[in-house]
């Protein structure tokens, strides 16, 4: 019995340590910037598993699916698309790792935010003509759009 209790004490003490990593999701703030905040979170969260798509594949980590890579390249540009609607409401909320600069630069982050679109699109468009090859080699060009972003308006993390 003992043992029992304390693996169930353990599972628990995991996934409490699953939520925190996910960057406070789990923590309700009803404020208009904390709600800014959970869409942000979210739009992030989808992006990086779309983009993982892309990457994965074109790395050879991830077995060739074309329709798949597809798929996620075009909901990539989609997403890309509502980047900065999570930054309409100003605020950073304590587990934000937005930057004030983000406020004060508006049109800087939203050109970083259309370069994303741009390469996204690109991916995006040599998949739909059929050229899993060269859309593969263009996803390498997607990473880069997502750190000229945060080497700029995203906090180190802690
Ligand atoms: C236009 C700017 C911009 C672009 C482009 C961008 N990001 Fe972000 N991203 C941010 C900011 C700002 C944050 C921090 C948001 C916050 O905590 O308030 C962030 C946070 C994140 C997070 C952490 C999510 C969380 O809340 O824990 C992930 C993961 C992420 N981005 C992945 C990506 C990936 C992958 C790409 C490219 C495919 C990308 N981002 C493109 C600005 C951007």
């Amino acid at each position: 019995m003992k043992i029992a209790s304390s693996i169930l004490i353990s599972a628990a003490a995991l996934v409490l340590a699953a939520c925190g990593q996910s960057g406070g999701g789990a923590v309700e703030d009803d404020s208009p910037a904390g709600q800014a905040y959970s869409y942000r979170h979210a739009v992030m969260e989808l992006v990086a598993a779309k983009n993982g798509i892309l990457g994965g594949m074109a790395r050879g980590d991830i077995p060739d699916d074309q329709a798949l890579f597809t798929k996620a390249a075009s909901d990539l540009v989609a997403l890309s698309g509502m980047v900065t609607e999570g930054f309409q409401t100003e605020g950073i909320p304590a587990m934000s790792r937005s930057v004030p600069e983000i406020w004060s630069n508006m049109s800087d982050f939203e050109q970083k935010a259309q370069d994303f679109t741009a390469a996204a699109q690109a991916v995006a468009a040599a998949a739909q003509r059929g050229d899993f090859a060269g859309a593969k080699e263009l996803a390498g060009e997607v990473g880069p759009t997502c750190g000229g972003c945060h080497r700029p308006y995203r906090a180190a993390a802690e």
